[in-house]
């Protein structure tokens, strides 16, 4: 394989995130287009709109990494694509444009798993080979809440799940109820901080049985009987809103925390990862680390940018999985459920 240069294209909902990892030089480029603003009119994502918008960004977001990069297509030795999980059209958008670029460049394309993919985020301003394995990581997204065993790369098990939504779509129904815009994480963790610590308190879901699932819609639907009585006489106001995003917050991350402190418990492990874009809220970083501490464990986290879809993560996932990439094999391969425990070590270590 040429120089290991990787180009990584993440198209698995809303953002259109492009990025180029080498093996000498860490990561060389990234830039994202976000379509928040195409779906916001709607109040969440719509499918369609999203795989469009992919086909019209990936190629200029490609040319403009590799100019911030200084270098060619023809210099990229890989391109790393999401295959799954996700929205079939964009995914599909992604993959069709990867795989031809790799055609066209003759160099092997790859599909990796969104979720190995954000768990990896974390580990990318760190040296590969001194990363102390194992670990458990808390993986909390728009469409997945996790708790993983991780072994080492690609060998993953999962010790516990969300039973109904994923608490980064929790976040973002309970934002909608209130009247706020898509997607609401950010916008209820701000809101929170004007929030009453007394006024609301909210469950704390499945934290009184043992196991380390999850279930949060019932937490959404407290919500939206807190505000419905307000929203009826036209009441709701500002306080209020704050007060709901306060005690849901607040709610939420206490019972992240509480499943993470099992998590370790039952593995008798000394490190935890957080990823995805619910582990950009920093009430849940900032508890996270105070019970990591008083366990005497450390926690760890990707930078902030990376929290959230990028394509760096694809790149990095891409390139520590570069010895399973074939030039041979150019279907339009996505696969939208994809579990993480499918997965399997990179085949012959890392390239160089
Ligand atoms: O990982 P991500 O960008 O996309 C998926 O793979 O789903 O995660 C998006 C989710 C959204 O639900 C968004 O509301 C949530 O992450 N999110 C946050 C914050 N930033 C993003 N939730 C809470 N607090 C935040 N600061
Ligand atoms: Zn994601």
């Amino acid at each position: 394989m040429r120089r290991m240069i990787v180009l990584g294209i993440e198209t698995s909902c809303d953002d259109t995130g492009i990025a180029l990892y080498c093996a000498k030089n860490g990561l060389l480029a990234h830039t994202l287009f976000s379509q928040v603003d195409t779906h916001r009119l709607y109040g969440g994502v719509v499918p369609e709109l999203a795989a469009r918008d992919h086909t019209r960004k990936v190629i200029p977001l490609v040319d403009a990494v590799l100019s911030q990069a200084g270098i060619k297509g023809s210099d990229v030795g890989l391109v790393a694509y999401t295959r799954g999980p996700g929205l079939a059209g964009a995914l599909l958008a992604g993959a069709a444009v990867a795989r031809s670029l790799a055609f066209g460049w003759r160099v092997p394309a790859l599909g990796v798993h969104h979720m190995e993919g954000h768990l990896l985020a974390a580990l990318l301003d760190a040296d590969i080979d001194e990363v102390e394995f194992p670990f458990v990581a808390l993986l909390v997204s728009g469409g997945h809440t996790q708790l993983v065993d991780v072994r080492g790369v690609g060998d993953y098990r999962i010790l516990g799940k969300t039973l109904d939504d994923a608490v980064g779509e929790a976040f973002d129904k309970t934002a909608k109820m209130l009247g706020l815009e898509y997607p609401g994480g950010p916008i209820i963790e701000r809101l929170a901080k004007q929030g009453s610590s007394t006024r609301y308190k909210f469950p704390r879901p499945m934290t009184d049985r043992p196991g380390c699932d999850f279930s949060f819609s019932g937490l959404k639907t407290f919500a939206l009987n807190t505000v419905l009585r307000w929203k009826e006489s036209n009441l709701l106001d500002e306080q209020t809103i704050a007060d709901v995003a306060f005690a849901f917050q607040n709610a939420a991350v206490e019972t992240l925390t509480i499943k993470c402190k099992r998590a370790l418990e039952k593995t008798g492990y000394q490190r935890l990862i957080i990823a995805g874009g619910v582990g950009a809220n920093e009430t849940l970083r900032s508890r996270l680390g105070e019970m990591a501490t008083d366990r005497g464990a450390k926690l760890l986290y990707p930078r902030m940018e990376f929290c959230t879809d990028n394509g760096a993560m694809i790149a990095y996932a891409g390139y520590l999985r570069a010895s399973e990439a074939t030039a041979a094999k150019q279907g339009f391969d996505m696969q939208p459920r994809w579990s993480m425990e499918e997965l399997a070590p990179p085949v012959t270590g890392q390239a160089s």
